[in-house]
C-alpha cells in the first residue's frame, strides 16, 4: 500500500520545491524527495513525478485537454439542466449557507438511489464533488501497489494521473484493432484491479453487458472492477443490475454530462455497502468536504425529473446518428459511439490538421497526440443546427 504521499505532495507543491533527490526527479517519487544517498527507487516502476513542476504540469495538461466544445453550444437552452433544477436554484435560500452541508449527503443519496430504481439503496451510494473527486477516493481507497492496476491504453486520461498521485502502479492495455476493449488482454497477468469507462472515452465504444459479465466472472472476486459510466445515458446499458451478483463491482456516474450540470460538480459511486463505507472512511479521514448545500439540493431536484433528461438525451442520440451517417458519406471513419460525442477520422488528414482547420472556423474539437489515435478527432454532439453548421465546415476538408 502506498497511500502516504498526499500530504507530501501538497507540502512540496506549496513550498515550490522541486524534487531534491539525487535522481533529480527521474525516479519520479515524492517519497524520496529531499532524501540523500543512492536512489532508493532503482528497480521500481516509473510513475508521475509529483515535484512542484510536474504537479503544475499535471494541472495544465488537464486544462488543455478540456477545451470548450462548439462555440454555438455555449448558450444553448436545449442542453440546460432541467426546469426543476433551475427552480431549485431560484428558490434556494442563501441564508442556509451559514450552516455546513450534510456531510453524508443523505437526502441526495436517497434521491439518487430512488432514481436508480429497485435493488439500489442509499447505503450503496457515495456522492462527491464531481465524479473526478469520487474517482480520486476510489483510487486512494481501493487500489494498492501490490500489483498493477489495469486499464485500457485509450480511456479517460485522468486514470494515470490518479495513479501518479497515489503511487499506484498501472499497466495500459492496448485496445483491440477495432478500438473496442480487449477483455482477454485486460485479464492477462496479475492486477490489483481494473478500471475503464463504459462507454469508453474517447472512442465512444460500449462494452455490452454480457461481455462485461464474462469479464467479471473471470476476475478475482476480491479485487475491484470499476466501471466509469460517465456517458451511460447516451445509449449504453448500465451495469447496475450486476451489482447484486458482483460485490467487487463499483459503478461511477456523473451529473456533468447527461444531467447538464458540470458547473455544479456532482458525481457518485454505486457499490456494495461495504465498499461505500470504506470510501466514507477514507473521505472522513482525508478530506471531509462534502457536496455543498445548493448542489445537494439541485441534485435532488434533478433526480426527480428523469423524463426531461430522457428527452434531451434521446435528441442527442438521434443527432449523433444523423451526423455520423453524413460524415461516413463524406468518407470519414466513424467509430460506433454510445456517448455524447463521436470519434472520427478523416481519410487523409491527421487529427491535429482537422482540429486546426475547424478551429479557424470558430469551432473547437479535440485531437490527440498519442500515435495510435493521432488520426482521430473527438466531436461533441450538440443540437441538429450545431451539427449542420459543423458538417458544412467539415465538407470543405
Ligand atoms: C470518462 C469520464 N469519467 C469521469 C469524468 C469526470 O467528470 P466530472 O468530474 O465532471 O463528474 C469525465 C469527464 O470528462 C470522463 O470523461
Amino acid at each position: 500500500m502506498a497511500r502516504q504521499n498526499g500530504f507530501l505532495v501538497l507540502n512540496q507543491f506549496f513550498s515550490g520545491a522541486a524534487c531534491r533527490h539525487p535522481c533529480r526527479g527521474i525516479c519520479n517519487s515524492v517519497k524520496y524527495a529531499g532524501t540523500q544517498g543512492p536512489c532508493p527507487c532503482l528497480n521500481r516502476r516509473p510513475h508521475v513525478c509529483p515535484s512542484f513542476f510536474s504537479i503544475a504540469s499535471l494541472y495544465s495538461r488537464r486544462a488543455a485537454e478540456r477545451p470548450p466544445l462548439h462555440k454555438t453550444q455555449r448558450k444553448r437552452k436545449s442542453l440546460s439542466p432541467s426546469p426543476e433544477v433551475q427552480k431549485a436554484v431560484r428558490e434556494f435560500d442563501a441564508g442556509q449557507y451559514r450552516l455546513y452541508p450534510d456531510p453524508d449527503s443523505n437526502a441526495l443519496r436517497n434521491a439518487i438511489a430512488g432514481m436508480l430504481g429497485p435493488g439500489i439503496t442509499p447505503d450503496m451510494v457515495f456522492a462527491g464533488n464531481g465524479s473526478d473527486e469520487v474517482l480520486s477516493f476510489i483510487f486512494f481507497t481501493l487500489f494498492d501497489s501490490d500489483a498493477p492496476l489495469h486499464f485500457p491504453e485509450y480511456t479517460y486520461s485522468f486514470y494515470p494521473v490518479y495513479c501518479g498521485y497515489y503511487d499506484i502502479p498501472f499497466r495500459k492495455i492496448p485496445l483491440a484493432s477495432d478500438f473496442s476493449l480487449d477483455c482477454g488482454a485486460l485479464l492477462e497477468g496479475d492486477s490489483s484491479g481494473l478500471i475503464f469507462a463504459n462507454p469508453n472515452a474517447p472512442t465512444g465504444i460500449f462494452l455490452e453487458l454480457p461481455e462485461l459479465e464474462r469479464l467479471l466472472d473471470r476476475y478475482p472476486s476480491g479485487r475491484p472492477v470499476v466501471v466509469d459510466e460517465a456517458y451511460i445515458d447516451f445509449g449504453g446499458e448500465t451495469a447496475l443490475p450486476l451489482l447484486e451478483k458482483y460485490k467487487n463491482l463499483v459503478i461511477v456516474r456523473t451529473f456533468s454530462k447527461s444531467f447538464c450540470f458540470a458547473g455544479a460538480r456532482l458525481g457518485y459511486a454505486v457499490a456494495d455497502p461495504g465498499i461505500i463505507r470504506a470510501l466514507f472512511t477514507a473521505k472522513d479521514s482525508f478530506n471531509h468536504f462534502p457536496v455543498d448545500r445548493l448542489t445537494q439540493e439541485i441534485g435532488v431536484a434533478a433526480c426527480g425529473d428523469p423524463g426531461y433528461y430522457k428527452k434531451i438525451n434521446t435528441e442527442i442520440i438521434q443527432t449523433r446518428g444523423l451526423f455520423s451517417a453524413e460524415l461516413e458519406k463524406l468518407g470519414w471513419t466513424v467509430l460506433p459511439s454510445r456517448a455524447n460525442f463521436v470519434f472520427v477520422r478523416h481519410p487523409s488528414l491527421n487529427g491535429r490538421e482537422v482540429y486546426e482547420y475547424i478551429k479557424k472556423q470558430g469551432v473547437l474539437v479535440r485531437y490527440f497526440d498519442s500515435p495510435g489515435i493521432a488520426g482521430f478527432v473527438r466531436i461533441s454532439i450538440g443540437t441538429p443546427d450545431d451539427m449542420r453548421q459543423l458538417l458544412d465546415i467539415m465538407k470543405n476538408l
